[in-house]
């Protein structure tokens, strides 16, 4: 029963769809509205990269789309980092806050759209991460001014993976033409589950 409903994957817990928190949170009226419904694979890749490139314990950390919030988690757990998270539909909240519980770890969440990240409230942050937020035409352009306004508040690395939809492809390829330091990192991944796609890293 418990493995149909949850998995444990780079030291976390995550519940999947069936599992009674889930439908619990479900029932109370909490219902993602743009895809936040559950954990995607494309998180998986950062967290492998992470694995064999570690952020420093003292990094401040911001992920951006976070749903669930798994990949901020990973990091919190890891690493010992500060993680915030901020997604448009608040309705992913209470199911960030259910996976900080059950893993034992802390982070903070909020309601707020990429747009709405300016200069000043991204100098709060070091490491800006993203996993599957980038899957609408728009999207390609308000994360690459983000990223630009990233780099004013002195963020120091970007990382966004996904499965290579036509708007990510288009967002790394603006990075690699606009900014210096640009890493386009191919992951194919067999455990825990198959996942392929691209880390999109500005530095
Ligand atoms: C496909 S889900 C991925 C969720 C999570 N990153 C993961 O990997 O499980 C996309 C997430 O991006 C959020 N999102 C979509 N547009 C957004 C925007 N303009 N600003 C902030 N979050 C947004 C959605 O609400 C959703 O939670």
């Amino acid at each position: 029963m418990t493995a149909r409903t949850s998995r444990q994957a780079f030291g976390l817990k995550i519940l999947k769809a069936g599992h009674p928190d889930i439908r619990q949170l479900k029932r109370e009226g909490h219902v993602a509205e743009i895809h936040g419904n559950k954990f995607w694979n494309s998180s998986y890749l950062i967290m492998d990269y992470l694995k064999k490139n570690p952020l420093p314990k003292k990094a401040r950390v911001l992920e951006i789309g976070c749903g669930w919030g798994l990949l901020g988690l990973f990091c919190a757990k890891q690493f010992g980092n500060r993680v915030h998270g901020i997604d448009a539909d608040e309705n992913v909240l209470p199911y960030l806050e259910l996976h900080a519980k059950i893993n034992g770890v802390r982070m903070t969440g909020e309601k707020k759209r990429f747009n709405q990240l300016t200069v000043d409230y991204l100098s709060g942050f070091d490491v800006i991460l993203g996993a599957d937020i980038c899957f609408w035409d728009e999207m390609s352009t308000e994360l690459y001014n983000l990223i630009r306004r990233g780099k004013k508040a002195g963020i120091r690395q970007s990382m966004i993976s996904d499965p290579c939809r036509p708007p990510f492809t288009a967002l790394s390829e603006k990075c690699e033409e606009k900014f210096d330091n640009v890493e386009v990192v191919e992951k194919f991944l067999k455990r825990p589950v198959n996942a392929s796609g691209e880390i999109l890293i500005v530095r």
